[in-house]
């Protein structure tokens, strides 16, 4: 089996070495590809929350191949990432996902003293938007002070690195006062977590939960589950509290429940029967989170059901083929359309596809720990 990888992974190597060029080309970072074009984030320019996931693709593949263009290609979007340090309005807790992708990869795979400096900057940043109180706050609108979100969960392995680099063991206190709020607020007793939750900024107490990117409040947004399946998986290997690893497999349990037949994740696990709204990004994430939590308890089922997401994702949605720039189809941002993108290509699906690829061949870098 790893040898069928092996030979997918050289596939997707080959493509973006063709199609990566095109936006070095554009001076972007890119956000999805359409009609055989890269394109841009819909919002906030550089200073989205996804940006960091084309460098962090870029770095996966200079790990697999060692082309020095994916690490070029990297670095130069990494740079571009770097000047939203200064502009800073639009840098919300995403900086996780943001830097730890981009100079944090730098950092682990070449030792670089820049990149290794910018990661604690982005450490510094996250632990700026802790509130005492007990939660790490979202986002930035004035009326949003209160609001977490299950997401921040693959956030917290910013201050996991911050730790253990610094030595200073605030940003792991951080972490794990926000992991534990997450736990005790956002999981559902049948496995399913929340998605957002507004908490009185001044007490921490609960005030409400928000539907957010699902398809109605109460219901199982599927992106939010694998964010939590992968985020307390992590959680559990760096803060080593048996109760993260309880509550991720209990999230696996019930996505688990929820794979379709053909492999493939429905934006929704609540969206209406009949209803064909697919969203592979929370498919392939799962597959990584799954494996992860594999890795940890031993347990075949995970692996084997991160193979079963794996399989789905290539036999359906992995287009090879020179139309389009990028590789897994059926992308779904949000399950209300909100204009990022709705079964599409967008970059994340081929950072996690990537990475469960890697993963399946014995061969992943660990940008996460
Ligand atoms: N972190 C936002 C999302 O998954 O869309």
């Amino acid at each position: 089996m790893p040898e069928r990888y092996e030979e997918v992974l050289d596939r997707v190597a080959a493509k973006f070495r063709r199609t990566a060029e095109q936006a070095a080309r554009a001076g972007i970072i890119p956000y999805q590809s359409r009609d055989g074009k890269w394109l841009t984030s819909p919002y906030d320019g550089n200073g989205w929350w996804t940006g960091g996931f084309w460098p962090g693709l870029m770095w996966l593949l200079w790990y697999r191949t060692g082309d020095d263009f994916f690490r070029d290609e990297a670095r130069r979007t990494g740079e571009l990432l770097a000047e939203e340090f200064r502009r800073f309005r639009s840098l919300s807790h995403d900086v996780g996902f943001m830097y730890l992708l981009s100079c944090g990869a730098d950092a682990k795979l070449t030792g670089s003293g820049q990149a290794r400096t910018d990661t604690l900057h982005a450490a510094s940043l996250l632990m700026g938007r802790f509130n005492p109180a007990g939660f790490i706050r979202a986002w930035n609108e004035p009326d949003r002070v209160g609001y977490a979100i299950i997401d921040c969960m693959m956030n917290l392995p910013l201050l996991y690195r911050a730790s253990r680099d610094t030595g200073d063991p605030r940003f792991r206190q951080v972490a794990k006062i926000h992991a534990d709020t997450t736990l005790r607020v956002f999981l559902r007793e049948d496995g399913s977590v929340s998605h957002i939750v507004e908490f009185d900024p001044q007490t921490g107490r609960r005030v409400r939960e928000h539907p957010g990117q699902g398809c109605f409040l109460g219901s199982q947004w599927s992106r939010g589950q694998a964010w939590g399946l992968y985020g307390f998986a992590l959680a559990y290997r760096h803060l080593e509290d048996e109760r993260y690893l309880e509550a991720s497999e209990k999230i696996a349990r019930n996505f688990i429940a929820h794979i379709r037949p053909d492999g493939l994740t429905d934006s929704d696990f609540c969206q209406p029967a009949g209803e064909e709204r697919i969203d592979n990004l929370a498919g392939a994430i799962a597959a990584c989170g799954l494996m992860e939590l594999g890795r940890l308890t031993g347990k075949k089922e995970y692996q084997d059901n991160a193979v079963r997401l794996t399989e789905g994702l290539l036999a359906r949605c992995a287009d090879f083929g020179d139309s389009r720039c990028g590789i897994l189809t059926h992308c779904t941002a949000s399950y209300h359309d909100d204009g990022a993108g709705r079964h599409t290509n967008i970059i994340y699906g081929d950072y996690f596809l990537t990475e469960a690829l890697l993963r399946l061949c014995g061969r992943d870098p660990e940008l996460w720990s």
